[in-house]
């Protein structure tokens, strides 16, 4: 596609899909496509009024001025400074984790790459510790509806009492520490809204919602894919074992290679041409992320990892005023993590054609990958 139709119009998904990187870059950057793409109809969420409502107060799906105004707000709570002093806590918890599997076979995605993003979430928005477990089932069930894929009957319901229950909790969660401020990201967000930033509780709630959601299930899909993507180049793995200096290349490096969010969207809110054709307003687009990652008129060999490349932005976190708030602690979790594992487990050994793959479009990941921690 990216070769001969680029800017492909797709009647049966009904919409544009977007494969160079130049046009993904050219979509995200451009006012004219909204990121208001919720359906105005139930179809494919069920009749769930209250799954789109809680939807529709997410950074993700908002445009100017909401998202300036919430993205400021949580950005704010989120400074790279704030995330480093969780580094130490990060490190214990990954150690833990790997402690635990020593010795025996392992599903490093059940095991580890699962628990260890959504505790991380938890702890940085300061959950108690003893409630972090409810909240990974809950965020699973809401992860359904992000998935990109139509979502009926149980997984409907499913996805209703997981947002319900995340409304219960964090609703009385707030008034804890309303009472109670502690030195955590929950804190800061109510200060905001008390000190009138038009921070509402309920936009509040939504994005404590979204923050668990993305934040956890793409990291575990980038720890697998990343680990499966080492295990079929043992050289580089050497390398790392020698030096784990190379580990925050490698990151960046495995980030575009196999990234966790192939695909995002958009609705043309105008007529709009784009390298050459003309998308309607009222259209929806598709822009293929993982595909922009591998374009060849952008990365010189594009299907080899190469740590070395210079100067060429991946686009695994998006582009424009809805990149990803979690970057900078996705990338922080991931050196952690390729660190400790090369530092402890040299001759780790991968069961690479075991692996199974998710089967969502939107997120590419695994859901079993054995390991034996050696
Ligand atoms: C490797 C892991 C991750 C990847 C690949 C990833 C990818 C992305 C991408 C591609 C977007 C932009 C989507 C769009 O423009 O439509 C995004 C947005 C977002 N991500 Fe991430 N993400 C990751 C981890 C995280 C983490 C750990 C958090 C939370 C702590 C997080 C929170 C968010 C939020 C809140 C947004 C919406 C930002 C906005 O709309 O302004 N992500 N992410």
């Amino acid at each position: 596609m990216r070769d001969e139709d680029p800017v492909h119009e797709d009647p049966k998904i009904g919409g544009w899909i977007v494969t160079r990187y130049e046009d993904v870059v050219a979509v995200l950057d451009d006012k004219r496509f909204s990121a208001e793409r919720l359906p105005l109809t139930d179809e494919g969420y069920g009749s769930a009024r209250a799954m789109r409502e809680a939807l529709s107060s997410q950074l993700l799906f908002l445009d100017p001025p909401d998202h300036t105004r919430l993205r400021k707000l949580f950005a704010k709570a989120f400074t790279p400074r704030r995330l480093d002093t969780f580094k130490p806590q990060i490190e214990a918890l990954t150690h833990e984790l790997l402690s635990s599997c020593m010795g025996r076979a392992t599903d490093f995605i059940h095991e580890f790459a699962v628990p260890l993003p959504v505790t991380v979430i938890a702890l940085v928005l300061g959950v108690p510790t003893d409630d972090r477990l409810k909240l990974r089932g809950w965020s699973a069930a809401f992860g359904s509806l992000i998935s990109g894929r139509p979502i009926r009957g149980s997984e409907v319901a499913q996805a209703l009492g997981g947002i319900a229950e995340f409304e219960d909790y964090f609703a009385r969660l707030i008034q804890v520490r309303r009472a109670a401020p502690e030195d955590d990201l929950l804190s800061d967000l109510i200060a905001a809204e008390e000190a009138g930033d038009r921070l509402s509780e309920q936009e509040l709630i939504a994005n404590l919602i979204l923050l668990l959601a993305a934040g956890h299930g793409t990291t575990t899909h980038f720890l697998g894919n990343g680990l499966l993507a080492l295990s079929r180049e043992p050289a580089l793995w050497q390398a790392m074992v020698a030096d784990p200096a190379l580990v925050p290349a490698v990151v960046s490096e495995l980030l575009r290679f196999d990234t966790p969010v192939q695909v995002t969207g958009r609705k043309a809110i105008q007529h709009v041409e784009l390298a050459g054709r003309r998308i309607a307003e009222g259209a929806r687009v598709r822009v293929v992320l993982g595909s922009a990652n591998r374009d060849e008129r952008h990365f010189a060999n594009p299907d080899s990892l190469d740590i070395h490349r210079e100067g060429t932005r991946t686009l695994s976190f998006g582009q424009g005023i809805h990149t990803c708030l979690g970057a900078v602690l996705a990338r922080v979790e991931a050196q952690i993590a390729f660190n400790a594992l090369v530092t402890r487990f040299p001759n780790l050994k991968v069961g690479s054609d075991l692996a199974e793959r998710t089967s969502s479009v939107t997120f590419r990941g695994l859901q079993r990958l054995p390991v034996s921690l050696q």
